[in-house]
């Protein structure tokens, strides 16, 4: 089907079968998630980064969150702190057997004295060589309450309201630890009263049996995202994938998450023989039932194959395809693609 019969076939199917809810969201501008903060131009997950975030005017800001050996909920991407971290030089004797430096091993207080840098490769070299300069600068790996400190501060000087986005990082390897991460983060929300702003917090896994316990079990009110990975990355899920992208599977979806947060390409297919793109009916099935969808994860230094442009790129998702919001490791090119999109409606 050519894209442009396939939009209008989906658009109808959309206007037939959302409920209000989702219409409603539709209405609104789509929201904009800061990846790891601005992690594009600041190491992941460093206070700075996230204050960048912040000034840049994101919606929403991402921690990824895993536990240290004491239960505390620190904002790392990882469970292991090799990749972001100076760990193996500061505690060379305390990789497992596999070599890897596990957060969970540390305590806070040693987890606190590491210096957090730019993300490196397992060859040693910068993933993204055009960013912050690797083994550059004097960060740390902060913790949640840290964090939403410095959020809520923010909020209060800038008079703003941001969200927080919050991932469960390995929770079946947390509780083989003998740790229960979604317990810890809740209780980290509840004192600094972020629990129950329904408008304001989102929580996100690959765990369906996770997210099933937060919303049955543990009875958050908190929006709760379903992530969608390729199966070739080992994420720490016993879900299957590809049923999450059926009908049938995001039925199941719908009865314990509010929305769906799929790889990209996981829409984007890439281009046909005529230089179309071709894109999934993940969206208009999600939307269907009441879903919200969330991909990621838009990078302007690593563009899918076949799209020309980060404008291209963010063209394609906001405009032609209708996500409600997307992770971008650079929140202020996101935010003025939506600018200029709510001038251009004014002026409609
Ligand atoms: O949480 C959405 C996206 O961040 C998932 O991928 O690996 O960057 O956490 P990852
Ligand atoms: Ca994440």
């Amino acid at each position: 089907m050519r894209r442009r019969h396939r939009l209008r076939h989906l658009a109808l199917i959309s206007a037939i079968l959302l409920p209000w809810a989702a219409m409603t969201a539709a209405a609104s501008l789509p929201i904009v998630i800061a990846h790891r903060g601005a992690s594009g131009y600041l190491p992941e997950h460093t206070l700075p980064a996230k204050a960048m975030a912040h000034a840049m005017d994101a919606d929403f800001i991402e921690q990824d969150v895993v536990l240290t050996r004491d239960g505390v909920p620190v904002v790392l991407h990882d469970i292991h702190l090799d990749a972001t971290t100076d760990v193996a030089t500061r505690f060379p004797d305390r990789a497992r057997a596999d070599g890897r430096y596990y957060a969970i091993d540390f305590s806070l207080e040693e987890i606190r004295s590491l210096r957090a840098q730019e993300r490196l490769g397992s060859d040693g070299q910068a993933v993204y060589p055009g960013r912050f300069p690797a083994h550059t600068g004097n960060f740390r790996v902060p913790t949640l309450a840290e964090e939403i400190d410095l959020i809520s501060g923010l909020d209060h000087s800038r008079q703003r309201r941001t969200g927080l986005y919050i991932e469960l990082k390995g929770p079946r390897f947390h509780r083989n630890e003998g740790q229960d991460i979604a317990l810890r983060v809740l209780e980290v929300l509840r004192e600094k009263g972020y629990d129950q702003r329904t408008g304001q917090v989102f929580l996100q896994c690959f765990d369906d049996a996770t997210l099933r316990y937060l919303r049955h079990d543990l009875q958050t009110p908190l929006p709760l995202i379903q992530l969608i990975a390729d199966p070739g990355w080992g994420e720490d899920s016993a879900v299957d994938y590809a049923f999450l992208q059926t009908a049938a599977g995001l039925d199941e979806v719908a009865r314990y998450a509010d929305g769906i947060g799929p790889w990209l390409e996981q829409i984007y297919l890439g281009r046909d023989a005529s230089g179309e793109a071709v894109l999934s009916d993940l969206v208009a099935l999600a939307h269907a039932r009441g879903l919200q969808v969330h991909p990621y994860t838009f990078r302007s230094d690593a563009l899918p194959e076949g799209i020309e442009s980060f404008t291209a790129l963010l063209d394609l998702f906001l405009n032609q395809v209708g996500v409600d919001g997307l992770f971008t490791d650079f929140p202020d090119l996101a935010r003025e693609f939506l600018q200029d999109r709510r001038q251009y409606r004014t002026q409609q």
